[in-house]
């Protein structure tokens, strides 16, 4: 092989890393890098049987670097893609059917995420008594802020622990 040959093949695998098509399902893609783990839990996909493929830190024209997430034989339902779209803005949402993309959803952020958060204040009262969690989404231009109804207090998605992430660890 040429090295000139050799130089365009590595230039090439350093800008597209090759993750296989799928032929029913769902392709989660530009999720924020760092994202996909978070998103893992709140799909719980570790807990079902459907064959997923995770990218971690792809390269990306628009992003720079990617998360990615293929699902086959799964579609995400409108609820669920709403509370992707809290934790991966930007993310786009594509329903893949005999291989071919059939739709791209446009999810909405929610108001609010009821049950699925653990607050990070170790003395709120969502803490020490059995009581579901609500937090209120702010938005704040690309990322957003979760602020709880409880404590009041805000973080960012990346301070916070799902309530199933948070059972996984223990
Ligand atoms: N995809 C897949 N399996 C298929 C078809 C598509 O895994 N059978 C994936 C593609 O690899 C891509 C995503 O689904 O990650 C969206 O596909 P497509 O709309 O063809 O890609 P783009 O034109 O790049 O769309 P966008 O810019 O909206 O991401
Ligand atoms: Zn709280």
């Amino acid at each position: 092989m040429s090295k000139q040959l050799m130089d365009q093949l590595v230039k090439e695998s350093q800008r597209t890393v090759p993750v296989g098509a799928i032929c029913n399902g769902t392709v989660i893609d530009h999720i924020p890098a760092g994202s996909a783990i978070r998103l893992i839990y709140l799909l719980q996909l570790a807990d079902h049987d459907h064959a997923v493929t995770v990218g971690m830190n792809l390269p990306s024209k628009r992003l720079g670097t990617k998360d990615l997430i293929k699902i086959e034989g799964w579609i995400v339902n409108p609820e669920m893609a709403n509370q992707i779209a809290v934790f991966a803005p930007g993310a786009t949402l594509n329903i893949v059917k005999e291989y071919r993309v059939a739709e791209k959803i446009v999810p909405k952020v929610p108001h609010e995420l009821r049950g699925i958060i653990k607050c990070p204040n170790a003395h709120c009262i969502t803490n020490h008594e059995l009581a579901n969690t609500v937090f209120l989404v702010e938005n704040m231009g690309r990322k957003n802020r979760l602020r709880c109804h409880h404590c009041e207090k805000a973080f960012s998605c990346d301070q916070i622990l799902l309530v199933r992430q948070e059972e996984s660890a223990s």
